[in-house]
């Protein structure tokens, strides 16, 4: 079998915040021991409430920010070890694109400015056409070319930043809840050209959402996250979740107005903080199934087809 495009191996990051004259700074993990992995083609979905550590772990993969401990392997090779030179080269080869299209444009660039940094970053020539090509790509009208992003909606500003995200011509894309800021009719028509460049493109994707609804009709597997860690996988969109956190989430995940659906308290009980977790699952106390054993035991990850980390799995 060849090796996965992305193989990730109990990756974790530790932040240290506050401190000061009296306080003492505080240590939490935004990403506990995440193994995973993401094959050639594949979209892969990563799921979880606000503040589970996606965005850390999205970084974390592009080796934006450094790993307290893990590895990651991109075609074979540990990113992790690799010195800067070796690193912007295989950058080429990977992308991200941002949930908040507007703060990630610079509001003095034109379009071409905004296609062509890449190429600047990279010390190479922008080829000529390239920046038509690539507006034409995400269905964008040339004449764009010279306009500011403040000009345009924002579902034509997420399509600036795919564009930007595949001008180098990557193999790999994360996407950081790409569509999260826009309205609901945008986000569809965004999902459809992010599946069409897919097919089209051959790409590889990472795909990180709260929104289980949209992951579950986008994507081929999905990892489950809770406070860092990794609770399920599921190994296809049509899978039923064993973990009663993802149970819980699909419970609240369909309602198909955004406003309403975050209205909702996804799960009933109190999130532990993140400073102060518990010492078995971090999902017991507020688990309809927990017993002793999970308040006193981390459940790991289990080594099956459908992997769950639960004592008591549905
Ligand atoms: N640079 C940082 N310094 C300290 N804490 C951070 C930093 N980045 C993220 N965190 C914390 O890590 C946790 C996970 O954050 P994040 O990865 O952004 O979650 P998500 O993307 O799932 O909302 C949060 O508690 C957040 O406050
Ligand atoms: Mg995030």
């Amino acid at each position: 079998m060849t090796e996965p495009l992305i193989l990730i191996e109990a990756l974790s990051k530790r932040f240290q915040s506050g401190g000061g004259l009296f306080a003492r700074p505080r240590a939490m993990m935004a990403v506990r021991d995440v193994s995973l992995s993401v094959g050639r083609g594949e979209v892969v979905g990563v799921v979880g409430e606000s503040g589970c550590g996606k965005s850390t772990l999205a970084r974390l993969v592009l080796r934006l920010i450094e790993p307290t401990a893990g590895t990651v392997r991109f075609d074979g090779t540990d990113l992790t070890g690799l010195p800067p030179a070796a690193l912007r080269r295989m950058r080429r080869r990977m992308a991200m694109v941002f949930q908040d299209p507007y703060s990630s444009l610079d509001p003095r660039y034109t379009l071409t400015d905004v296609l062509s940094e890449p190429y600047r970053v990279q010390g190479e020539p922008l080829p000529t056409g390239r920046v038509a090509e690539m507006l034409g790509a995400v269905g964008l009208p040339e004449a764009m070319a010279t306009s500011h992003p403040h000009q345009l909606s924002g579902g034509q500003r997420q399509r600036v930043g795919i564009a930007r995200a595949l001008a180098l011509a990557p193999d790999f894309v994360v996407l950081d809840e790409p569509t999260a800021s826009l309205d609901v009719s945008i986000q569809a028509q965004i999902i459809a050209l992010l599946s069409d460049l897919r097919d089209r493109l051959g790409l590889t994707y990472l795909f990180i959402s709260h929104d289980l609804g949209l992951v579950r009709y986008f994507c081929n597997r999905i990892v489950v996250m809770y406070l860092g860690a990794v609770v399920e996988v599921l190994p296809a969109a049509t899978a039923t979740p064993r973990h009663p956190y993802t149970q819980a989430l699909i419970a609240s995940g369909f309602v198909p107005d955004p406003a309403a659906r975050r209205a909702i308290v996804p799960v009933a009980g109190e999130v532990p903080s993140p400073f102060n977790l518990p010492p078995g699952c971090a999902f017991a106390g507020r688990c309809p199934r927990a017993t002793d054993q999970c308040r006193t035991t981390r459940p790991a990850l289990s080594d099956e087809a459908h992997p769950v980390a639960c004592f008591h799995p549905i």
